[in-house]
């Protein structure tokens, strides 16, 4: 077993990756955050699978694109958040994030994160389910997509529990770089 878990969270700007962690570690959610969080690191004691988790929230501003690409590596998995109530910010999970981990030649699990369901309502029309399943189709290495909300403290819990999951039991063979190469 792993014994330790690196969660990087990533996405576009302002989707919520440092409240869901913020939230996840004070179990209420704040209006204000701080652009970027401190890493957080949590004792095996407290987490589900009994390992070392660290959490790695990044930043989205083109000046940092180094730090990030250089956090991307070093991940085991990989938090990729969207925001429900903004149909571009999932286009760009397809179209620039998942395209830009096999660029970096990183082939860690996926799990892809639609926050901020207060905004569209719960039990509301699921307007973006349909355009999920191509994605996860394409990109095999998305082992699973989750909604929640930050703000209602809403499957917080819960997704940072299917990260380190994804790393411990592995479902399903990772997309593999080297042939596509
Ligand atoms: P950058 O660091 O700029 O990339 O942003 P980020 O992705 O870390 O987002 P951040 O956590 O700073 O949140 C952006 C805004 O969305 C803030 O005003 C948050 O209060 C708000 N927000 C975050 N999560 C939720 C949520 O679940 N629901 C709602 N309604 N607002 C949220």
């Amino acid at each position: 077993m792993k014994p330790s878990v690196r969660i990087v969270v990533v996405g576009d700007p302002k989707v919520g990756k440092s409240s869901l962690i913020k939230t996840l570690i004070s179990e209420s959610f704040e209006d204000e955050v701080q652009p970027v969080l401190p890493t957080v690191v949590i004792p095996p004691e407290v987490t589900p699978e009994r390992v070392h988790v660290s959490i790695v929230d990044t930043s989205s501003s083109p000046e940092e694109r180094h730090k990030l690409e250089e956090e991307i590596r070093k991940a085991d998995v990989l938090v990729l958040v969207y925001d429900v109530s903004k149909r571009e910010t999932l286009d760009r999970a397809s179209s620039y994030w998942l395209p830009t981990l096999r660029r970096l030649g990183v082939s860690v699990p996926v799990v892809l994160v639609g926050n901020k369901i207060d905004v569209r309502g719960i039990g509301a029309d699921h307007s973006l389910e349909h355009l999920i399943k191509p994605i996860m189709d394409e990109f095999r290495e998305v082992d699973v997509c989750i909604e929640c909300s930050a703000k209602q403290v809403f499957n917080i819990a819960e997704l940072f529990y299917y990260a380190q999951k994804a790393v411990i039991h592995p479902t399903a063979p990772l997309y593999d770089v080297n042939e596509h190469t």
